[in-house]
């Protein structure tokens, strides 16, 4: 099993990533003494598969646990299900020394999340993340939150989990289409932060596609390190850790504009990608030969590179005008220098920007 620690002072957590863990947390917890009545939160789809077995390692390690199931889908992240989450721990009768445990994907770690940073002003929480992209990004750093009509993600609080714990063998379950748009967050750590990784990743392709143990836990493993790194330098996301959203800026629009149906979010994040960097080779600020490595292994590994021109440019305009990032109406973009390096940049001329997304 390899551990890291996300840096954060007094609220500093260990991840812990290994094979056929799971329901090896139970051993681990006792080091936290935990007496009070906990939660699992999860959805009908993971419980189905890792539900009962992990329920019965929490309970054969004395924990008394309940389990609270809201629907699957990215739908029902949101304020109803929030409250429905906290109503049920009140009905049960948990208290400050609780402790919930999100078994899932992104969508049931951001909501638990939330819910355990609002219950009773804020109770520990573990992230249990069962699909790549959960298991490489949103299960660390601490952003947690529901969505509103208006905006996704528009409702939430920065709060840590007390641990991390990611089974790789939880993978095996996952369609192959999730498995492969978590690999889009995969493929931007080494674009925004090391050059080897992403070199690493054009030449493992393979043994990654194959999802070979050994080499998956390495990738998981140094996709947390550099998420933990970005997130200890820059917490609340002041400036830095803004860099962990390349290619969600044209990513997200495209999500926007097609009513977030047509894409999952890392195929969207990988058009994105494409194109942030096409953007920066428009600016002379990456070079072509790097603008085209990137779009090589986005497509190598069977990801989509373009929307095939279906979009249209004013609403995607529209749409990244009103990104969490942009300020007063102005777009920011993260933008590649070079592989492994990229920058926030502030000021985008709009006919560069038309020329992209025209040709995406
Ligand atoms: P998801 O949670 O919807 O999971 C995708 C699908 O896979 C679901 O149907 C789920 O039930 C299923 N599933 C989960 N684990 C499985 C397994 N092991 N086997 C079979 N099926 C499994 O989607 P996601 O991609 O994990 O997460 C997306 C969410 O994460 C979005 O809401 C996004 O906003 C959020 N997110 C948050 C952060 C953050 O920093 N907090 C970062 C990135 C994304
Ligand atoms: N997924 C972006 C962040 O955690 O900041």
């Amino acid at each position: 099993m390899k551990t890291l620690t996300v840096e954060l002072g007094r609220r500093s957590y260990p991840i812990y990533i290994g094979s056929g863990i799971l329901n090896n947390l139970a051993q681990k917890l006792k080091d936290y003494r935990l007496t009070s009545k906990c939660a699992i939160v999860s959805n009908p789809t993971v419980y189905k598969l890792y539900g009962e077995a992990f329920y019965n390692s929490l309970s054969e390690a004395g924990l008394n646990t309940v389990v609270v199931l809201i629907p699957d889908g990215e739908e029902y992240k949101d304020f109803f299900w929030a409250y429905y989450i906290l109503s049920k721990l009140l009905e049960e009768g948990l208290d400050r020394g609780s402790v919930l445990f999100a078994l899932g994907g992104g969508v049931i770690g951001d909501i638990t999340g939330f819910v355990a940073s609002t219950y009773m002003r804020g109770i520990p929480y573990v992230q249990v993340p069962t699909t790549l992209l959960s298991q490489v990004d949103s299960s660390v750093g601490g952003k947690t939150g529901v969505n509103h009509p208006l905006g996704k993600n528009m409702i939430g609080t920065f709060y840590q989990p007390m641990l991390v714990w990611i089974d790789v063998q939880t993978l095996k379950s996952l369609p192959e289409r999730e498995f492969l748009a978590g690999l889009a967050e995969v493929i931007k750590y080494g674009v925004i932060w090391d050059k080897d990784f992403f070199e690493f990743l054009r030449d493992q392709r393979e043994a990654v596609l194959k999802q070979k143990e050994d080499v998956l836990i390495e990738v998981i493993k140094r996709c947390c390190e550099i998420k933990a790194e970005v997130v200890s330098l820059d917490e609340r996301e002041s400036g830095l850790r803004a860099i962990l959203n390349f290619g969600h800026t044209i990513g997200h629009a495209i999500e926007t504009v097609t009513n977030y149906r047509q894409y999952l979010h890392g195929e969207a994040v990988a058009i994105g990608m494409v194109a942030e960097a096409m953007l920066a080779q428009k600016i002379s600020l990456l070079s072509t030969e790097d603008a085209e490595m990137i779009k090589e292994v986005v497509a190598d590994y069977g990801l989509p590179i373009s929307t095939g021109g279906r979009l249209q440019r004013a609403q995607m305009l529209k749409a990244m005008s009103l990104d969490k990032k942009a300020r007063g109406g102005r777009i920011r973009v993260v933008l590649p220098q070079r592989i492994g390096r990229v920058r926030i940049q502030e000021y985008i001329e709009v006919e560069k920007l038309t020329e992209v997304l025209n040709s995406i």
